[in-house]
């Protein structure tokens, strides 16, 4: 009989001691949500669902992450784990293993998931525990003479014999659906806490003559819960330090794997090289013997083979083909398509704009809702005047275009093929194909004119 796996996450918490207004498990690790982490994991066991156990004022949750193939239960009073779990219940059918995870354990491998199900075939409870050095605040493991688990009990009620007990238990179990309502069914909230506590299940279920199948993992950042910011900032450095290795493996040097944030997807291609201080937000993908210089941002950009960006460089939303040299210091905004051989240098603003292979925009200069030609040189301090304080205008640029320095193209404005302006000009109209076009004072000097002095008093 093939099993049937439904998925039940737990997320109603409060998550008072996080200081926030953010519902906890919607503070990130990575940029996306802890939840998002866990339900992510859950999927990758097909189950045939998956329910987000969450709580009063947690709107929160299911808007933001409405996208997720997960059916949402309200418990609208935290009564306990167990109390939440029951919550689920009435969606599961007998026959299905439920798997109880948890909002804000959000480095839980799909491998351990995976063992964790297995262990509660052949009608056995899966546990999934853990040796921890300090204990403190877990329920703790109970075994008998023989080492068969016959209970869990919580710090809060454990005697001091129980409380030296270094076996803890994460929360996460798996076992069939049926016997799961049977034993929540019986469980009461007389403890030390007043709460229905999921874990009273244990010992119902030894009661019943059902084998409890523990494993455990050595890896303790996967079983970890986020209570506060401390915690949150610890498994975020965990996850970073996962991403930057699998990406090492993957043939990426990176010249410091702590110092590297990847907050999204990267693909890379070979021989890719990134310095320190660099963070990859969103959909990233890195061509051929790339090189991205120290403290470079890169948020949903495609670059080319063989681009180097240079230290301190912003890149959003935009596309680079191969040969780019980018920086230091530039800034490319949403909407940029330069072609190969294109360079950007230092204190550079590029917005919306097109950029034809082999144009060269080097200092000191803003080109914004731009349609560039091929080899175009744009000198230092050109500025296209693309707002006239209500709306946005063209710039059109055509091939082989020489600008001079200091120059201000007010758009909506055409240079034309082989048109060359003129330094320090302010360019108005349309310039014609292959002229000298300039607008500037013309220059005098005036014969013997004297300095003003000083008056001494
Ligand atoms: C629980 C376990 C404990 C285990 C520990 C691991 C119980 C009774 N105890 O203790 O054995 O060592 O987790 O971290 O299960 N939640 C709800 N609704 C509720 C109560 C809790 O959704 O009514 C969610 C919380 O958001 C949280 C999780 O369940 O994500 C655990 O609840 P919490 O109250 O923190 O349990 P612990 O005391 O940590
Ligand atoms: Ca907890």
């Amino acid at each position: 009989m093939s099993t049937h796996l439904t998925v039940v996450v737990l997320a109603a918490g409060q998550g008072t001691r996080m200081k926030s207004d953010l519902p906890k498990v919607l503070h990130t690790i990575g940029a996306r949500p802890m939840l998002a982490h866990v339900i992510d994991s859950a999927q990758f066991l097909n189950p045939d669902a998956i329910h987000v156990v969450y709580g009063h004022g947690g709107e929160r949750v299911k808007e933001r992450l409405q996208d997720l193939p997960v059916s949402w239960v309200l418990q609208s009073q935290q009564l306990g784990t167990g109390h939440a779990v029951n919550q689920a219940m009435k969606e599961i059918a007998d026959s299905q293993i439920v798997l109880v995870l948890y909002g804000d354990v959000p480095l839980i491998s799909p491998a351990t998931l995976s063992r964790l199900v297995d262990a509660a075939k052949d009608s056995s409870l899966g546990l999934l525990t853990a040796e921890l050095g300090d204990p403190t605040g877990y329920g703790r493991i109970v075994r008998d003479a023989a080492g068969n688990i016959t209970s869990i009990v919580e710090q809060k009620d454990a005697s001091p014999d129980q409380l030296a007990i270094a076996e803890i238990n994460t929360g996460m179990l798996a076992v069939n659906a049926g016997q799961l309502r049977d034993w929540l069914s019986g469980i009461d909230n007389g403890n030390s806490q007043g709460e229905y506590y999921l874990t009273d299940i244990i010992a119902l279920a030894v009661e019943s003559g059902v084998r409890i199948n523990a494993i455990s993992t050595l890896d303790l950042p996967e079983i970890e819960g986020v209570n506060n910011r401390v915690q949150l900032a610890e498994l975020e450095r965990v996850f970073q330090q996962r991403q930057a290795k699998r990406l090492m493996l993957e043939g990426v040097t990176l010249r410091d794997p702590a110092r590297f944030d990847l907050r999204g997807s990267l693909k890379v291609g070979r021989d890719v090289e990134i310095d320190i201080g660099v963070i990859i937000e969103g959909e990233v993908k890195i061509g051929d013997r790339c090189y991205i210089g120290p403290n470079c941002i890169l948020k949903d950009v495609v670059l080319g083979s063989d681009v180097r960006v240079e230290a301190n460089s912003i890149l959003d939303s935009s596309t680079l083909g191969n040969h780019c040299l980018i920086g230091p210091f530039a800034r490319l905004r949403p909407e940029c398509q330069l072609a190969d051989d294109v360079k950007v240098g230092n204190f550079v603003e590029v917005k919306k704009s097109t950029v034809d292979k082999g144009s060269k925009i080097n200092h000191l200069t803003y080109v914004g809702d731009t349609r560039m030609g091929a080899n175009v040189n744009v000198g230092a301090g050109t500025i296209t005047c693309n707002y006239d304080g209500a709306n946005k205008h063209r710039t059109v640029i055509g091939d082989d275009v020489f600008i001079g320095s200091n120059s201000q193209l007010v758009a909506p404005v055409t240079i034309g093929d082989g048109a060359t302006i003129g330094a320090g000009s302010t360019i108005t109209r349309d310039t014609p194909a292959g002229e000298l076009t300039l607008s500037r004072g013309e220059q005098k000097t005036l014969k013997g004119w004297k300095r003003p002095v000083k008056i001494k008093r």
